[in-house]
Formats: C-alpha cells, structure tokens, sequence
C-alpha cells in the first residue's frame, strides 16, 4: 500500500502588504525585517474571509488538478467530493474557536458528503501532523482511499498589531494536498516516513493566553483587542533551529539515505535565518531548501502545502523525487516528512 499526494492546492487573500507599508504603522523598516527574517511581502485576509474560506478555496484547486491532471477517473469536482472518505484541517485560527470544527465547514462546502472531518491543531506543524494522521486513517480502513488534508491559517487576525516583535512576522493563506491509497508497486513510494514530535515544556514560548478555558474573558470585561500570540522570539529561534536539524537528521538515518538522495527539503517558513543555520549545522547547501517566504510571510499551517503547490505546479517536483518537509511550532511541536513523490 503507498499513500500518495496526487494533487496540490493554494490559496492567498488578494491584498498583498510589503514591510514598507507595515514600516508606515509601526515602528520598524523592511531593511530590520529583510535582514532578520527575509520577509519581504504577506497577504492579508480581508475582514469577511475567514480561514474556512481560504481552505475551501485551496482544496477546490487541489481537486481542480486532480481532474485536469488526469490522476482521478472523475468527470467533475462535484463528483471527485463525493469520494473524500477524509477531510484534515491543519489551524489554530479557526473560524469558531472549539467547535464547529473548520474542516465541518470545509466538508458541507465541497459536498464532501462521505468524509469524515477534523482539524488538527499543532500549530505551524499542522501540515506535517495532518499528513501522517490521514496516511494512519487511511490505512486502518480498507473502505478509505481518498483524504484532503489542508493548512489553512489567517494569523493576521490574531497578532498584536502593536508588537513589532511578532506582527511582522505573518501572514494568511492555505494550501491542500489530495492523498490517495494506492497499491504499492514493486518501488516504495508515496509518504515513506514521518516523525512527529513535541516539547510541551515550551508551550509558554509561544501562546495565546486570553481565551480558552485557563483564562476565559469575564463577564463585564472590557476587551479592547483579539486573543493574540505571544513570542519568545529568541527561545523560538533556538528551539527551531535544533528542530529542524533533528528532524531532518533523523529521516535521512531512518530511510538510510544520504542528502543527495533529496531532491527538496521544504521547510516551514518562519525565518530564513532559521532555515540557514540548521542548513549550516547540517552541512547542506542552502540550494536544496525550498524558500518562499520573501513572497508570503509566516503562514503557519500553510506554509508547506502552498509551498509543495508552487514546486508542483512549476514542474519543479517529479514523479519519483524525494522530498522532506520539516517544521516546527507552538506547543511546541515539531516533525517532518519524508516522500516519494
Ligand atoms: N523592527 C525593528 N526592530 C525590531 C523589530 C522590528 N520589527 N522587532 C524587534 N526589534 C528590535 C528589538 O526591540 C531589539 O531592540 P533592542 O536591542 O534595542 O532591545 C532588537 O530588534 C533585537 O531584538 P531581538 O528580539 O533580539 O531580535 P532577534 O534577532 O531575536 O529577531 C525575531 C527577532 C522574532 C525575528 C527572531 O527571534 C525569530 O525569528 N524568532 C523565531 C520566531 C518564529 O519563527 N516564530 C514562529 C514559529 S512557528
């Protein structure tokens, strides 16, 4: 059995913000941003667009190409949702907070009528949880064959737009990978590895705090702004940086392969910087990540599937590549993939 990813999707807000407009508000530069992040630009979702939108939105291209590609016997995007045993959403800022869940949403809009639906929250390892959840549901049940799984994230609604420190650093969108279940061939291919971990000791490094059950707002209280994140940006860094050297140390050890054998790594993109000194430490020339985050911030959850998107529909990626994703986030979590594209 092999668990393959047979089409991607993105989708962005339309309105694009560069760090010179964010410069006009507050007090910071794109020079500060470029050289400290190599966040250049971020789309921002509008005030009607919520993160069910964005993720709808992503899925219907994923489907798209799944029926222009030829890798689904379907005849139309109706008929392709009808055969989604899975839907997988990947967010922490969805559109109601507990429930109803976001991929619910996403499942009603597409007609989705034979899929099960849940959202996975592991913050910007979102994708990278998903992925694996909807390869293990897959698995277990032989009438299952086909799963989306999204990452869909609008972190623009729920920053400080106050604090220069974290403000800059996101922006919104959502990305969507179709999976199949397909016999396995005489090669290996498909998701061949994931690990997924977590370090809840540094939950406090990156938090909501006003909101949930530990600190829910009173009643009479006057709330002037939106539960918003807060940072160690420093202890974030560090953790970072040794997450993505494990991880991608790891699924190199675990498949017995050497880093020429990738064609990609696909790093969460948070930082360019984190992203050079775990390429430093690894000894892994910068080239062979996979970097878009000038174009579109920190989007979370999103970030490796618009990512996987863009190398897919470039051509960038072949049948037959192996490509790692990695990435790391509040709670803190953290993981990769290793795939046989
Ligand atoms: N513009 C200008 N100056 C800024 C600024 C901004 N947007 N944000 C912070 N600064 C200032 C600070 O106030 C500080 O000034 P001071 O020395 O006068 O006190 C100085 O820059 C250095 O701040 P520091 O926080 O030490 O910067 P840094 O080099 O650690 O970079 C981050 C800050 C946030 C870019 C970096 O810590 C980071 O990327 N951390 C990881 C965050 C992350 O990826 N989070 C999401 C995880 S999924």
């Amino acid at each position: 059995m092999a668990i393959e990813i047979i089409a991607t999707g993105r989708a962005l807000p339309s309105h694009r913000i560069s760090n010179a407009q964010i410069a006009e508000k507050i007090d910071t530069t794109d020079e500060w941003i470029r050289s400290h992040t190599g966040i250049g630009f971020r789309y921002i979702a509008d005030a009607q667009t919520a993160t069910s939108d964005l993720a709808l939105l992503a899925a219907r291209n994923a489907l798209s190409l799944a029926l222009e590609n030829g890798s689904v016997q379907e005849q139309s995007l109706e008929e392709l949702a009808l055969t989604l045993d899975m839907i997988i959403v990947g967010t922490i800022t969805p559109d109601y907070y507990g429930t109803p869940s976001t991929a619910c949403l996403v499942q009603h809009e597409l007609g989705a009528l034979h899929a099960g639906a849940l959202d996975i929250n592991a913050a910007c390892s979102g994708f990278i949880y998903g992925l694996e959840n909807a390869a293990g549901l897959l698995s277990l049940n032989q009438e299952r064959k086909r799963a989306l799984v999204i990452g869909a994230d609008i972190l623009t609604k729920i920053v400080d737009w106050e604090d220069r420190g974290t403000c800059i650093l996101f922006g919104d969108g959502a990305g969507a990978v179709l999976v199949e279940k397909r016999e396995q061939g005489e090669e290996r291919r498909g998701l061949l590895r994931t690990i997924l971990r977590a370090d809840g000791s540094g939950a406090e490094s990156l938090i909501i705090r006003r909101g949930g059950s530990r600190n829910p707002y009173q009643r009479g209280e006057i709330v002037d702004k939106p539960p918003y994140v807060q940072m160690d940006g420093r202890a974030v860094y560090n953790f970072a940086v040794k997450a993505v050297t494990e991880i991608i140390e790891a699924l190199l050890a675990c498949e017995s392969i050497g880093i020429d054998a990738v064609r990609w790594i696909v790093p969460h993109q948070a930082n360019a910087r984190i992203v050079a000194a775990a390429g430093k430490r690894l000894g892994i020339p910068a080239e062979k990540f996979f970097l878009n985050i000038e174009n579109y911030a920190n989007t979370s959850s999103a970030s490796i599937p618009i990512a996987l998107d863009e190398l897919n529909r470039r051509e960038e990626i072949k049948r037959g590549d192996i490509i790692i994703t990695v990435g790391f986030g509040g709670g803190l979590t953290y993981g990769g993939n290793l795939i046989k594209w």
